[in-house]
């Protein structure tokens, strides 16, 4: 399978790393033989239609800084013009999220699906403003457009709702979707205080580069809305989330619940009808009360009852695992009867 990968920070190298150590067993056991023939970062780009060499396009990146300086020939092309005229199957969108407009990644993702391409990707930008309109290019055009990523990192949150559960019908879910404000609400229930929690966060490489996304709630809500329109099947997009982030959260409100044999942690929920995402008291019995940046989500079905799926919500190889899911996802269903 030849990919396009568009956006080589921390989860594009992650994948690249993950192919180098496995590709042995990814073609004995899945059939899969990706071959990257484009990668585009920031600064710049290099193609090869016979595959790049990921060893070396990992050495330029940590070098020079950008994958550009891999080729000069091909250092100059945007990504625009190489999503369109690079022959391959998938494009892996993994640009970073833009929850304003949604841009670059909704623009990568319209133009490969436009031009045949299947795409990957981990850019929740995109989905949570324009979910339903991207779902039916994809439908338009006859390709996959597959996220697994973009919720809870690599725990399959999506894919155990969606294939876990079917012909059962889920009636809600509620859960933590953000790994920030979870690590910084259990540091608080250790005493320390909410910016030192934050710091502490922002130092280990959890935070957003913009907190705010974290804190106030909008990565929370964006992963909510994915998971709205893809399990629920509800047509829905950012503005449609009641939002209140952790900031206000006090050290005297976690004492408060901690009396009470609760917790304060950020859950997101959804019933079918509303999606809110808001500081809530959870008991500490309850399998949702997770600490550090673990995600924890809840589904109550009609029929099989609840279910709680449990694990680490962020971090370039978990991530860079959930694109490879979906990869092979892909391979499967449109290779294999070729
Ligand atoms: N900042 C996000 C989090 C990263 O803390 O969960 C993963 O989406």
């Amino acid at each position: 399978m030849r990919l396009i990968v568009v956006g080589f920070g921390v989860v594009g190298q992650s994948f690249a790393k993950l192919l180098l150590s496995r590709s042995a067993d990814l073609y004995s056991i899945y059939g899969v033989k990706p071959r990257v023939v484009a990668c585009v970062d920031s600064k710049g780009s290099s193609v090869s239609s016979a595959g790049l060499d990921l060893q070396r396009l990992l050495d330029v990146k940590k070098s020079k800084d950008t994958i550009g300086e891999y080729d000069k020939r091909s250092s100059h092309l945007d990504s625009t013009h190489i999503i369109e005229n690079v022959d391959a199957e998938v494009l892996l969108e993994l640009t970073p999220t833009n929850l304003n407009d949604g841009e670059p990644g909704t623009s990568h993702i319209i133009s490969a699906m436009r031009s045949g391409k299947h795409v990957i990707t981990v850019n929740k930008g995109p989905l949570a403003l324009a979910f339903p309109s991207l779902l039916e290019l994809a439908n338009y055009n006859g390709v996959m457009l597959r996220f697994s990523g973009t919720v809870g990192g690599g725990t399959p949150i999506l894919e155990f709702a969606k294939r876990c559960l079917k012909g059962d019908r889920i009636i809600s879910f509620r859960g933590i979707l953000n790994g920030t404000t979870n690590y910084i609400l259990s540091k608080m229930e250790e005493d320390l205080t909410f910016e030192s929690a934050l710091d502490d966060a922002r130092q280990k490489g959890y935070a957003e580069a913009a907190p705010s996304l974290d804190i106030d709630g909008y990565d929370a809500a964006a992963k909510l809305v994915i998971m709205a329109n893809w399990i629920m099947n509800m047509k829905v997009t950012m503005k449609d989330v009641n939002r209140v982030g952790i900031r206000k959260i006090k050290l005297s409100d976690i004492q408060r619940a901690h009396k009470r044999g609760n917790a304060i942690k950020l859950i997101a929920m959804c019933d079918n009808k509303c999606l809110i995402v808001k500081p809530t008291e959870v008991s500490k019995t309850d399998p949702l009360y997770v600490n550090g940046t673990l995600n924890a989500l809840t589904f109550s079905s009609e029929h099989s009852g609840q279910h709680t799926i449990i694990g680490r919500g962020a971090g370039g190889m978990e991530t860079a695992s959930a694109v490879l899911r979906d990869l092979i996802e892909i391979k499967d269903a449109t290779f294999e009867h070729r």
